[in-house]
C-alpha cells in the first residue's frame, strides 16, 4: 500500500537542498502499488514527477502535482561462467549497488564509485566517471509505461544511450519509469585505469596491480579531493556537460588560448574540459549570494545553504553567457530542470 502526502517538503530528497514542496507526494516501495497508482482514475491527469535520489535536479518552483518517490529495493545476482549478471530495483542507492559488487569483487562498476543517485537514474543519463560510462555495463532495465501500465523491457541498443544522454531523457521523456535495472559484470580483473588521475593517485599509493577494491578505493579518495560532499554541501555534481565540438572549431580556439584543456573523440572531434572553460571566465571557487561555484571544481554550482533554485539557475545562465563571450561557445545544462 502506498500512502499520499500533501503539501511535502522536497529539501532534503534533492542533493541541492532546494527548499520547495510538492502538491502531493508519495513513495513506491514495489511495483505492484505503481501500476496501482498509475492506473488510478483520480490521479490519471494530475502532472506526476519521478524522483529518484534527487542527486541530478534542480528545483526552480514547487511541484504543483503529485512527486512519485521510487524506493524499489532489493539486489540478486547469478553468475554465469564468468559473466556476472546483476539485477537492482530501480529504488537501490547507487553506491550501495557498487559496494555490493565490489566486496564480491565483481568488475565493472568500480569506477563509478560514489556517484550520487539511484540505479533507477542511471540509466537515463547515462552516469560516468573515470572512462566508465553506464552504457559499457549496461544489460537491460524493466521500466512501466505511465500512459498504459504495460511493463516494457528495455535491451542496450533500445535506450540510445550518448554522452550523459539516452532515449529516456530524449523521446521517451516521462513516458517511462524505470523500475529494476541489470548490469553485466565479470568476474575477470580488467581494472580500467585509463584516467590520469587514477593512474597518479595508484601510483602515489604504489599500487602496481590494482583489483577492484584498490580502484574503488582510488576513485572514491579523488571525488571526495575534488566534488563536494552533498550531504553537507548543497550540489549536483557536473552543472554542464563537457561540449563537443569539430577539430575546425578548435583549431581556431587553439591559436588563441593554446592551454585550453582538450581529449580527442574519435578522429575529428574534441571535447573541452568545462570547468577549464569556467574556470578561465574567473569564476572558480566564486561566491554569489548564497550560490556559487565550487572551490576545486568549477563546473559543479553550489547551494550554500539557502538558495533558491532560480538563484541557482541565474547563476548558470551568467556563467554560460560568461564561456560564450570568451570562447563562442554554448554550454548545455546537464543538470535537469523544474
Ligand atoms: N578543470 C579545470 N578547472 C576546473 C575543473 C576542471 O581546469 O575547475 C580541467 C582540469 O584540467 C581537469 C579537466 O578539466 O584535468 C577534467 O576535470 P575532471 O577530471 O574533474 O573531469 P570533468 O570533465 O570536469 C567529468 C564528469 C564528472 C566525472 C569526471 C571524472 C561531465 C559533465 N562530468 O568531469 O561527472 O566525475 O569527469 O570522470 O562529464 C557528473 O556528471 O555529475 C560528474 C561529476
Amino acid at each position: 500500500m502506498f500512502q499520499i502526502q500533501e503539501n511535502f517538503s522536497l529539501k532534503n530528497l534533492n542533493t541541492f537542498g532546494v527548499d520547495v514542496t510538492a502538491r502531493w507526494y508519495v513513495e513506491i516501495n514495489i511495483e505492484k502499488d505503481l501500476l496501482n497508482l498509475i492506473s488510478d482514475p483520480k490521479w490519471r491527469n494530475t502532472p506526476r514527477l519521478i524522483l529518484g535520489g534527487g542527486s541530478n535536479m534542480l528545483f526552480t518552483k514547487n511541484v504543483d502535482g503529485l512527486v512519485i518517490k521510487m524506493n524499489i529495493n532489493g539486489i540478486q545476482h547469478k553468475v554465469d561462467g564468468t559473466d556476472v549478471i546483476v539485477t537492482a530495483g530501480g529504488g537501490v542507492v547507487w553506491n550501495d549497488l557498487v559496494n555490493y559488487c565490489v566486496n564480491l569483487n565483481f568488475v565493472g562498476i568500480e569506477n563509478l564509485s560514489l556517484i550520487p543517485g539511484s540505479v533507477g537514474a542511471s540509466p537515463i543519463q547515462n552516469i560516468g566517471a573515470y572512462g566508465v560510462e553506464l552504457k559499457d555495463v549496461f544489460l537491460s532495465c524493466k521500466a512501466l509505461k505511465i500512459e498504459t501500465g504495460l511493463i516494457r523491457i528495455f535491451n542496450l541498443a533500445d535506450c540510445k544511450f550518448g554522452y550523459r544522454d539516452s532515449i529516456f531523457k530524449t523521446r521517451l521523456r516521462d513516458k517511462y519509469i524505470i523500475t529494476e535495472v541489470s548490469y553485466k559484470l565479470s568476474s575477470i580483473l580488467n581494472p580500467n585505469t585509463s584516467y590520469g588521475a587514477i593512474q597518479d593517485e595508484l601510483c602515489r599509493q604504489g599500487i602496481t596491480e590494482p583489483n577492484v577494491k584498490d580502484i574503488s578505493q582510488v576513485v572514491s579518495k579523488i571525488r571526495v579531493s575534488k566534488l563536494p560532499d552533498p550531504s553537507t554541501v548543497g550540489n549536483a555534481g557536473s552543472f554542464f556537460k563537457n561540449p563537443i565540438i569539430s577539430l575546425q572549431e578548435f583549431n581556431t580556439l587553439y591559436d588563441k588560448f593554446p592551454d585550453i584543456v582538450n581529449f580527442p573523440v574519435g578522429n575529428s572531434q574534441i571535447k573541452l574540459a568545462a570547468g577549464w572553460l569556467i574556470e578561465s571566465c574567473g569564476w572558480k571557487g566564486k561566491i554569489v549570494g548564497q550560490t556559487g561555484t565550487w572551490k576545486n571544481q568549477a563546473l559543479v554550482l553550489i547551494n550554500y545553504g539557502q538558495a533558491t533554485g532560480i538563484e541557482i539557475y541565474n547563476l548558470s545562465t551568467q556563467i554560460i553567457k560568461s564561456v560564450e563571450d570568451r570562447f563562442n561557445i554554448v554550454l548545455e545544462r546537464e543538470v535537469n530542470i523544474f
